[in-house]
Parts: C-alpha cells; sequence; structure tokens
C-alpha cells in the first residue's frame, strides 16, 4: 500500500497548478487505493477512510507537518484526529491558484474549501470580471471569493450564520472587504423567490447545493428530484446573457443524465459546456459540472 501512495504523490508533482498547496494526494481507487483519500492542506495531510478500515501508517518523511484521519461515514460527521507530525491547534491558511482559504481542522467534518470545485472556482475568475454573481449554497463563500477578487460584485447566500462568517473572513484574508458584498442568511429557495418579485437580476448565478437539504421555510431540497425546481428559480432571476454553473454531487446520477435534467428546465437554445474535475481527482465522476451561457 505504501508503495501505491508513494507512486500517486509522486504523480501529483506535475499535475499541481502553482501557487497552490491545497491539493488532493490520493484519489481512491483512481489511484489503485479503493477507500483512501488523501488531501494536502499547506503540509497538514487529511486521510479519509472508508469506515472499518486501518487508517495507513506514514512517515513524516513522506512530506507532512500534521497528519489527521477521518472517517468517511454517513453517520458519523466529526473532525478529524490526530495521528502525527505537529497539532493543529488553529485554523490557518491555504492557497489556491493566488487565493487564500481558511482551514480549520476543529470545524467538524468539512474543513472549509472543497479542493474538487478548483476548475469551477477558476473558470468563474475568467468569467466574471465586472458581473454580478449570486453564490448560492455559499458555504465559506470561496465562489464569492474567486468572482471578487477577479472584479465582480457578489451576493452570497446559506443557511448557515457561521459559514457566512468564515466568509468574511475568507475575505478579508484576500484583502477583500467584505462590507462591499451581500452575506445573506437564510434559504436558497425563498431568497430566490425574493429577488425574482423585487425585480433583482445577476449576470451569474452559482448553484452547488448539498444532495440533501432541510430548511423550515422550504422544506426537504433532494438534489437529484429538485434541481429542476431550483434551477427554474435561479432562471427567474438571471439577465437574459447570464450564465449558471450547475453542480451535482452524486455518484448515480450520470453526467448524461444531470445534462438532460438540466435541458428540462433551460430555454432550448442554452449551451451547456461540462467541466471535468481536477486532475488531482483520477477516476472521479462524482461531481458533474455544467455552465450554461443563456
Ligand atoms: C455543498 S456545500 C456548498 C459548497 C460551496 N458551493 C463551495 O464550493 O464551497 C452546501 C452548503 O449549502 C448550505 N445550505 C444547505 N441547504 C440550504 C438552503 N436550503 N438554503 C441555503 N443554504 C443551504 C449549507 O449550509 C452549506 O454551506
Amino acid at each position: 500500500m505504501l508503495d501505491r501512495i508513494k507512486a500517486a504523490i509522486s504523480r501529483r508533482s506535475g499535475l499541481r497548478p502553482t501557487e497552490t498547496d491545497a491539493y488532493r494526494l490520493v484519489n481512491g481507487a483512481g489511484d489503485g487505493l479503493d477507500g483512501l483519500v488523501i488531501d494536502d492542506f499547506a503540509g497538514r495531510w487529511l486521510i479519509s477512510s472508508k469506515e472499518g478500515e486501518d487508517f495507513p501508517q506514514l512517515a513524516p518523511e513522506l512530506g507532512y507537518r500534521a497528519l489527521y484521519a477521518k472517517t468517511l461515514s454517513r453517520d458519523e460527521r466529526s473532525s478529524p484526529t490526530h495521528l502525527g507530525g505537529e497539532k493543529v491547534a488553529a485554523r490557518f491558511p491555504v492557497q489556491e491558484q493566488r487565493l487564500f482559504y481558511w482551514i480549520d481542522f476543529q470545524s467538524g467534518y468539512s474543513q472549509g474549501l472543497f479542493l474538487d470545485q478548483r476548475l469551477n472556482r477558476q473558470k468563474l475568475r475568467e468569467l466574471c470580471p465586472g458581473r454580478t454573481v449570486l453564490n448560492t449554497f455559499a458555504y465559506t463563500c470561496s465562489f464569492g471569493v474567486a468572482a471578487v477578487s477577479a472584479g465582480a460584485r457578489a451576493v452570497n447566500l446559506d443557511l448557515s450564520r457561521n459559514y457566512l462568517e468564515w466568509g468574511q473572513e475568507n475575505y478579508r484574508l484576500n484583502g477583500l472587504e467584505p462590507e462591499k458584498s451581500d452575506f445573506i442568511y437564510g434559504d436558497v429557495f425563498d431568497w430566490l423567490g425574493r429577488f425574482a418579485k423585487r425585480g433583482r437580476r445577476f449576470d451569474t448565478v452559482i448553484l452547488d447545493p448539498p444532495t440533501f437539504s432541510r430548511s423550515r421555510t422550504s422544506g426537504v431540497f433532494r438534489a437529484e428530484k429538485d434541481y429542476g425546481a431550483l434551477l427554474e428559480c435561479a432562471l427567474r432571476v438571471i439577465e437574459p446573457d447570464g450564465i449558471v454553473l450547475c453542480c451535482l454531487n452524486a455518484h448515480h446520477v450520470s453526467a448524461n443524465e444531470f445534462r438532460y435534467m438540466l435541458k428540462d428546465s433551460l430555454p432550448p437554445a442554452v449551451d451547456l459546456r461540462q467541466m471535468p474535475m481536477p486532475a488531482d481527482f483520477p477516476g472521479s465522476d462524482y461531481l458533474k459540472s455544467f455552465w450554461a451561457h443563456l
């Protein structure tokens, strides 16, 4: 197993974008290591492993300063535990293509940045200068940071005040003024309705919902079933020549099925361009991303 881990790590050396220290080092079956994932957050490595599997013993000589682990489990959603190297007691910044994000190993199951969205953040930076961006399901506002750093105006919307505060900290970390963006605490369906009623329009809307969510205002959302309804609400707040990023995180829905799901809700002439997953996620296609150009 150690040889395969070393081989996966060495394959990454040519793939890592410049000025990026947050990267996937081992991607399960795609690296011949089914069930094992290792992410590098600026030298703090996080091993994720299937329930019931032992974590591999890794020596610091492999290149980490801290080694943590968590179990990939439906029920257990706890913070990573310390396995070796330094203890990470406080949040720390990572860099991705000249932008910085706070990572927290004490914050529970998610550490603050979804590495699999790197290419979409990069694409947004190319597409959005001078545009308005509505970042729904904003989490720690990494899409908002990417948009504003590229010269866009952004509205970040999420059902968690903590994540929105984390998002504001991410802005400050990059020298961006959170006061110049909106951080709206609330339900996406509710706010898309409010924006539509007020005639508020955006040039770009980011849709990257969780697979399942429950809100007091709009009830239960199941991405596979309700994506069309979500997209239709988003289309009511988009400028006529706008762009919608549609992401779906689902293993058992194929990219084609998702494409047809989107086509059902989009006007006929819309140009749908698929974004692949980053090269450090070989063999994975669970994240389906389409940029819909109206
Ligand atoms: C998968 S994360 C989104 C990741 C984010 N797009 C990114 O790339 O960093 C899901 C987020 O959606 C938020 N959320 C879940 N249901 C919601 C709802 N009904 N309205 C607003 N936000 C919601 C959660 O609080 C969480 O921050």
